[in-house]
Formats: structure tokens, sequence, C-alpha cells
């Protein structure tokens, strides 16, 4: 499959014939460097109803006719926008889809949509394609459960390691140990002033005391795993 993370918590994943786009933040975002005009997703995966997580939803979603996969209370709040291909899940088991399996996970932050509308549970979600998995955390401290996470065998885990709204470093280094991916890419940093991290110091953290292989990819840009 093709990953591209496009910054912040914004990643892209190709798999076969479906194009998935989780948590989209492309207008506003002082680091994003890709058009959103030029993605056309299946579907749009959201973990929390955070504007930097959900800027372009809606934009994306009537242009491309995605289908929206998040928690009752987002996909409810952009159905009233007229977003109506939608696919509301919570926090626990899986459901299927043509490309396979969802989960969404918990994850410890808060979540309201930027008019101030309750936005659900916070959640990070496990996608399962081709028997594969990738996890991406949403926007969460560490949590020891993460390790029951990690118990599917992660192919690719993406982490916040900005600190301040999320887990730092030191924190992320600790989720790769309970979650022991394959690969870690480290998100949510660097945006703004109070998340700025040295993510270089990450990846040589992570490849120095895990077995995990650690990529630093600029925004916009696509790797194969
Ligand atoms: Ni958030
Ligand atoms: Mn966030």
């Amino acid at each position: 499959m093709e990953v591209t993370w496009y910054g912040h918590a914004t990643a892209g994943i190709r798999s076969g014939e479906h194009e998935f786009l989780i948590d989209p933040f492309f207008s506003g975002n002082p680091v994003a460097v890709t058009d959103p005009e030029t993605l056309s997703p299946d579907y749009i995966i959201v973990t929390h109803g955070h504007a930097d997580h959900v800027a372009d939803v809606e934009d994306i979603g009537k242009r491309s006719g995605a289908q929206l996969i998040s928690c009752p209370e987002i996909c409810g709040w952009f159905a009233a926008k007229g977003l109506d291909n939608a696919h509301e899940m919570n926090i626990g088991g899986y459901a299927g889809f043509p490309f396979g399996r969802v989960k969404f996970t918990p994850a410890f932050h808060s979540s309201s949509l930027p008019d101030g509308t309750y936005g659900g549970m916070p959640m990070g979600v496990l996608l399962e394609l081709d028997g594969r998995n990738v996890y991406h955390a949403g926007d969460t401290a560490l949590f020891s459960d993460m390790e029951l996470i990690g118990a599917a065998g992660l192919e690719l885990a993406f982490l916040p390691i900005g600190g301040n709204f999320t887990m730092g470093p030191e924190e992320a280094l600790d989720a790769v140990r309970l979650l022991r991916p394959k690969t870690v890419v480290p998100i949510h940093y660097d945006t703004f002033p109070p998340i700025r991290q040295d993510a270089e110091a990450f990846r040589r953290l992570v490849e120095e005391q895990t077995d995990a292989r650690c990529l630093v990819p600029e925004p916009g840009a696509t790797f194969s795993i």
C-alpha cells in the first residue's frame, strides 16, 4: 500500500483500488503543501471533531462523494451540512467494508466540533486492509491498553509526538513499545509553535530502543509499506 503524510495528523492511504484520507487538514494548515482539490478519496475517516482534524472534510467529501466514517456525533454534524454519505461507528468492534475492516479505538483527548458542538468520544482508528493493519492513534495521551491494540499486529502506526495537546516523544516511545508496530510515523508536531519537536531525535530513539522502523517523511511525501 501507498501511504502519504500530508502534515499534522492528515494521512492518505491507497490500497488496491481504495483510497482513504484520515483527518483532512489542509485549509489553515501552515505545513501542508498539497492542494486538497487534487485529492479524491473513496473514504474519509475522522478521529475527532477538532478543527485541525476536520477542516477539509466538507469540501473534499462533497466534491469526491467519499463516504465519511466516524462517530455518530461527527457524521451527524456533517450530515446537517449536506454530507450524508456516512457510516457511523463508535469505539469497540470491527465493521466490515468492501476494502476490509475498521475499528475505532479509545483515545484520551477531547472532541468538540469547530462551532462547539459535542463531538462524541475522541478515537483512534485501526484499519485492516488485505489483512494488514494500520493504526492512526488520533490525538491521545499514552495509555497502557495500546498493548491490546498492538496485539492485532501492526504494519504501520501513526503516533502523535507533539506534546502539549497529545503524547510527546517520550510517551510516544513508550507507545511504540506497547504497540510493537513494524513501522512508525510521527505526526501532530511542528505544525504550530506549541508542538515543535525534534522528529529526527525521536526516529533515532525508536530505532535504537525498539524493533520498529521509524520514517520521518516531509509533508506531502509518499512511501510504500
Ligand atoms: Ni484534537
Ligand atoms: Mn489535533
